[in-house]
């Protein structure tokens, strides 16, 4: 009897232990160094050590302090620095990750600006104020490579307990959250996660940097921990319980619906969102040059992960025979960029080949790079590049063959009809994931520029695929716009980017609004042919929209049954202001996703007619002139292959 109590005493003793125990997760995720030094060194070692003096006394003042900003902005070189602990260290334990980060960054020697990113705390200084940064290059996510035993629920468990995360934490003081869900009732299986936002930015940018861990994450699951890091935010879950207990907070007050903050996602897409393609690539320099400096150690390992691989390839003989020496039966179509052929490799796998025509060597430099660079990119809803072969001045591209093809013949090609509501809405969905990946997610930003209904492709499930993304950024400079290149997309193309050249990934964001308007119609966006299209297809939607017969539009191959009138209002909606001019006040395609996977409803999408496109009619007008110049033959349905001319 009194053994066991003495017993009891001693575990409870013990279980204290174990939650006080000092632990403050030094466990390296990130570590960049800028590749950039300061001007002047003395200043600017003067500005960071006072930096981080101002931090350590920010967080060392207890009172549960776990967020820090501080600037040295005096004399050239300025320094501006953020801290941040996971809300469930112990003020002790927030202290020493602070210093191990402080220790760590100083290698960066005199770079301008650094990171350092662990389990328990991150610290990171640039020579400009970042503190409303939300998202940005580097968001990336690190799993680990043991999956648990009940994989199902775990994943389904896994997925409810990040969501419920991502919409609580920006609702919550201070923007942190944990929490624990059981996997399976019974077992003594729990996933425990975490997220947690920096205080700087406001609500609507810790949900957008959310929304993209959400996507960054989900991959990691059924393995046993997964992690995503960005600007903005940082987002964690595992099966191990890796916060004491008492941290775990109740969040279902903060799961309910409420939809205002679409509203503010929506304008407030109207503000930001140039996809800051410079400053991706500096971030990509960054990343390169802090793998290169120091390519042994296990940080860069965890950055491995992101390493570019050279793509697979292939020989052209091989190519030559798998296509039936590129024949006419063998091919698929004839895309922007070249003929594609239906392939039939050795080992039984089928692929698609573009041929591409490349006649002069500079551009093959990059091209290297190019194909390097769109090899490695992953995602669900993109055509991944198998490899590539060249020959002579001939390219091949081998692309993972996608069955069912491409979704203009689902439209108004040979399977007219055959897409249910729900097939286009999930088209649509995963278009805008691939989209958002490229411009927002990737580490550099890719700007597609030439997206419509046949370069999108569908596998066996209907699921979409966007095809062709990085082919454009081979196009020589000053061949890049006002070209014949849009005389026969022209329906799809931004006015800016067809009459000014002017590029952004909002480019993308218009012609994904046409490609809406298109799957909700079955109609082509330039048609004009048919009594009924007496319009263009975007003038006419906006019309029918200001006038409140937008059910108009609805295609009728449709059954009237199988969609909802409130639905059909939002796609409208979201059409319409993707074709918004200026660019600046289309949504970036983040700010679509969201609002594509919100609930029902279109309450919160604000149409504003002031900022309906110039007309369609005008601007092919306009480019009709400008290729005239050119002679060049008019292509009427496909846009001209990537070199003409050359
Ligand atoms: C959790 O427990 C630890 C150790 O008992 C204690 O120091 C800490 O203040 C507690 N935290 C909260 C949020 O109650
Ligand atoms: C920056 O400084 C480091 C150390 O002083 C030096 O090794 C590196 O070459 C410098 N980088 C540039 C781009 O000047
Ligand atoms: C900055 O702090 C480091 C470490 O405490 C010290 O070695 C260095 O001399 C300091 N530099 C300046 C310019 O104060
Ligand atoms: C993943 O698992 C394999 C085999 O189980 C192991 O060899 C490898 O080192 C693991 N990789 C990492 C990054 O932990």
């Amino acid at each position: 009897m009194e053994a066991a109590r003495w017993l009891a005493a001693a575990a409870v003793v013990a279980a204290v232990w174990v939650a006080a125990k000092s632990e403050p997760q030094i466990n390296l995720l990130n570590r960049g160094c800028s590749q950039y030094n300061a001007t002047n060194s003395k200043n600017f070692f003067e500005n960071r050590n006072a930096t981080f003096a101002a931090m350590a006394a920010q967080l060392s003042t207890g009172g549960g302090r776990r967020f820090a900003t501080a600037q040295q902005a005096r004399s050239s070189d300025p320094v501006y620095g953020m801290a941040q602990c996971r809300n469930y260290l112990s003020d002790d334990d927030c202290f020493a990750c602070y210093t191990a980060a402080v220790a760590e960054i100083r290698s960066c020697s005199a770079a301008n600006g650094a990171r350092v990113i662990y389990d328990g705390c991150f610290l990171r200084y640039e020579s400009n104020n970042f503190y409303s940064e939300t998202t940005q290059i580097g968001n990336e996510h690190i799993c680990n490579n043991i999956t648990v035993p009940q994989e199902a629920t775990f994943r389904e468990k896994g997925l409810i307990l990040i969501q419920n995360l991502v919409k609580a934490t920006p609702r919550i003081n201070g923007y942190f959250a944990a929490t624990k869900m059981i996997v399976e009732s019974g077992s003594n299986s729990t996933i425990y996660g975490i997220a947690q936002c920096v205080e700087t930015i406001s609500q609507d940018g810790c949900r957008d940097c959310l929304v993209v861990a959400i996507e960054n994450i989900e991959s990691c699951l059924p393995n046993t921990d997964g992690k995503t890091i960005d600007a903005g935010c940082f987002l964690r879950y595992s099966n191990h319980q890796f916060f004491p207990e008492n941290s775990t907070m109740d969040i279902t007050p903060y799961l309910g619906e409420g939809n205002s903050w679409r509203k503010k996602a929506i304008i407030g897409g109207v503000v930001g969102g140039v996809c800051l393609m410079l400053i991706l690539s500096a971030f990509f320099l960054w990343y390169k040059f802090s793998r290169k400096a120091k390519p042994t150690s296990k940080r860069d390992n965890i950055l491995g992960a992101t390493e570019l691989q050279g793509p697979n390839i292939y020989s052209y003989k091989d190519l030559k025979v798998a296509t039936n020496n590129f024949s006419e039966e063998n091919k698929l179509g004839e895309g922007g960029f070249g003929d594609v052929f239906k392939a039939t490799l050795k080992n039984g796998t089928i692929v698609a080949v573009k041929r591409l025509d490349i006649s002069y060597s500079r551009a093959k430099i990059d091209f290297e790079s190019e194909v390097r660079l769109v090899s490695n990119v992953h995602h669900r809803n993109l055509v991944r590049l198998l490899g590539c072969c060249s020959k002579g001045s001939q390219l091949l591209l081998v692309y993972e063959y996608m069955a069912n093809g491409s979704l203009d013949r689902f439209l108004y090609g040979d399977r007219r009809g055959e897409l249910t509501w729900k097939q286009r809405s999930d088209i649509l969905l995963g278009t805008a994931r691939g989209l958002a990946y490229l411009h927002e997610q990737y580490h550099v930003c890719i700007i597609h520029r030439d997206i419509k209904p046949s370069n999108i492709l569908l596998d066996d499930d209907f699921h979409a695929k966007i095809a062709d993304f990085g082919l454009a950024r081979l196009l020589p400079e000053n061949q890049s716009h006002v070209s014949t290149k849009f005389a026969g997309t022209l329906g799809y193309t931004a006015p800016e980017y067809a009459i000014h050249g002017h590029l952004s990934e909002k480019v993308d964001t218009y012609s994904f609004g046409v490609v809406i308007l298109e799957i909700i119609s079955g109609r082509r966006s330039s048609d004009r042919n048919s009594e009924i299209e007496t319009e263009y297809l975007l003038d006419e939607a906006w019309k029918l929209y200001e006038n409140g017969v937008h059910q108009q539009l609805v295609d009728e191959t449709l059954n009237k049954t199988e969609y909802a009138a409130e639905d059909v209002k939002k796609m409208v909606e979201i059409a319409l202001i993707c074709t918004q001019s200026p660019p600046s006040s289309r949504p970036t395609m983040s700010e679509i996703l969201v609002t594509l996977l919100s609930a029902r409803g279109s309450d919160a999408i604000q149409v504003n007619p002031r900022l309906r496109p110039p007309s369609t009619n005008a601007s092919r007008f306009i480019s009709e002139a400008a290729s005239s110049n050119n002679s060049a033959p008019l292509p009427n349905s496909t846009s001209i292959t990537l070199l003409s001319g050359r």
